[in-house]
C-alpha cells in the first residue's frame, strides 16, 4: 500500500446531535446563519424545531428551500446571491443529500467566486469555504461527513462531481431521529446509496486499511438492517443503526473515493432527474459483474459480510452468488425498477456512456473500463 490520508470531520453521533447546532454556531463566530433547506423538510417539524433554537440564542438566519433533488447549477448561483445580499457568514444545512451538496455549492463559490461549475474535480477549490455545520435527515448520502458534493449541470444534463478536502463540513450532527420522516421509498433508495457507497469505496484502487474497516462494517449494518428499518420505518433502533451504517460508508467513500456505479449513477440522475439511490440501485450488480474478475479477493470478502457461504465454489459462482445476494437485498426494500421502466431507450445509452467515461468517480473503479464497456452495462441494467 502506498500513502494514504483520511479526513473526517468533527462528529456528533446520537439522539439530541441535532440540537447542538445553536452551540455550534456561536463557536465558530458566526453572528448570521444561511440555513438551507429543501421544500418538503421546510414544512417539517425539524425546521420549526431549529428556528426555535436560533431564536431562543438570539442567532441571526436566512433560510433557503428552493433546492430541487438532484441541485442545479443555476440555483447554487442563486443561493450564492441570496448568501451574499443577506451578509451571512455560516452555513447550516439540515436534509438529505441535495441541500448539504448544494449548501457546499454556495460555500465554494460565496468565498472564492466564479461559477460553481467551475470547480469540477478533484481539488479545484482552493481557498476554504465558510463554516459548515450540517444535520443529514437520509441514511445514505453522507454528505455531511464527505468532500463530495455533486450539482447538477442542467445545461448539459449531466452532474458534475466536485471532490476537495475544502469542502468537508466542519462539524456533523448526525441525529437518527431525523430520518423518521422519510417514506419507505426513499428509505430503500438512501440505504441502497449506503451499501454502493461500502461497496465501491471497498473494492475501490484508492482503498486502504483505514478505509476498509468502515466498508466492511457499513456493508453488513445496511444487510442486517435495511430490510428491517424498511418493514418498520418507526423503529429508532433500526433507523439509528442504518444512520450509522450510511455515516461508516461515509468515511470509507469519502477518502477512497468510488467507482463505475456512482459515474454512470450521476450521468444518469441528470439525464433523467431520477432519485440518486434508484440509480445506484439499478446499475449496481451489473457493475459488480463487471468489475468481479478484477478484485475477487475483495469481492469474497463483502460476500462474509453478506453471510454467504463460499467454500468450494468457482469464481463463477461466487460472483453469481454475490450478484443474485444484491438483488434479492433490493427485492426485500422493494427495489425492482430497471433503467427500461425509467424511461432509458437504447438510443440514450452512447450520450449517457460518453458523460459517464468523464465522471471523475471513474478513476478509481477496480477494472479498467472504455466507452464500450460502459454501452454494454447501461444495455444490460436496462
Ligand atoms: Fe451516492
Amino acid at each position: 500500500m502506498g500513502l494514504r490520508k483520511f479526513l473526517a470531520p468533527e462528529i456528533v453521533f446520537g439522539i439530541g446531535a441535532r440540537n447542538l447546532v445553536a452551540n455550534y454556531i456561536k463557536n465558530y463566530g458566526i453572528t448570521k446563519v444561511f440555513v438551507v433547506t429543501d421544500k418538503n423538510l421546510y414544512k417539517t417539524k425539524w425546521i420549526e424545531e431549529l428556528e426555535n433554537n436560533l431564536k431562543k440564542r438570539d442567532i441571526e438566519y436566512t433560510i433557503f428551500y428552493n433546492v430541487s433533488e438532484n441541485p442545479r447549477s443555476e440555483e447554487v448561483m442563486l443561493g450564492v446571491e441570496s448568501y451574499i445580499k443577506n451578509r451571512c457568514n455560516g452555513i447550516v444545512a439540515l436534509g438529505g443529500g441535495s441541500p448539504m451538496d448544494f449548501a457546499k455549492g454556495v460555500g465554494i463559490v460565496a468565498n472564492n467566486g466564479g461559477d460553481i461549475l467551475d470547480y469540477e474535480g478533484v481539488d479545484k477549490v482552493i481557498f476554504p469555504i465558510p463554516p459548515l455545520i450540517f444535520i443529514p435527515t437520509t441514511a445514505g448520502s453522507s454528505a455531511d461527513v464527505s468532500q463530495f458534493s455533486i450539482i447538477n449541470n442542467s445545461k448539459r444534463l449531466v452532474k458534475i462531481a466536485i471532490i476537495s478536502k475544502n469542502i468537508v463540513p466542519d462539524i456533523a450532527l448526525i441525529d437518527p431521529e431525523t430520518t423518521i420522516t422519510m417514506d419507505v421509498n426513499l428509505t430503500a433508495y438512501t440505504g441502497m446509496d449506503a451499501m454502493t457507497h461500502a461497496i465501491e469505496a471497498f473494492v475501490s484502487n484508492a482503498s486502504s486499511g483505514i478505509t476498509d474497516i468502515h466498508a466492511l462494517k457499513a456493508i453488513s449494518l445496511v444487510r442486517e438492517y435495511l430490510p428491517k428499518v424498511v418493514r418498520e420505518p418507526n423503529n429508532l433502533e433500526y433507523r439509528e443503526k442504518m444512520m450509522f451504517a450510511s455515516m461508516q460508508a461515509g468515511l470509507a467513500f469519502s477518502n477512497a473515493i468510488l467507482g463505475a456505479v456512482h459515474a454512470m449513477a450521476h450521468s444518469l440522475g441528470g439525464f433523467k432527474d431520477l432519485p440518486h439511490g434508484k440509480c445506484n440501485s439499478m446499475l449496481l450488480e451489473h457493475v459488480i459483474n463487471f468489475n468481479y474478475d478484477s478484485a475477487v479477493d475483495k469481492y469474497d470478502m463483502i460476500s462474509n459480510e453478506l453471510l454467504l457461504d463460499n467454500r468450494g465454489l468457482s469464481v463463477i459462482e461466487k460472483k453469481n452468488n454475490l450478484i443474485n445476494k444484491i438483488i434479492e437485498l433490493k427485492k426485500e426494500v422493494g427495489i425492482t425498477c430497471k433503467l427500461g421502466n425509467e424511461g432509458i431507450v437504447i438510443s440514450d445509452i452512447p450520450e449517457l456512456s460518453k458523460k459517464a467515461i468523464d465522471d471523475p468517480c471513474m478513476i478509481t473503479n477496480p477494472k479498467k473500463i472504455n466507452l464500450r464497456d460502459i454501452e454494454v452495462i447501461y444495455e444490460e441494467a436496462r
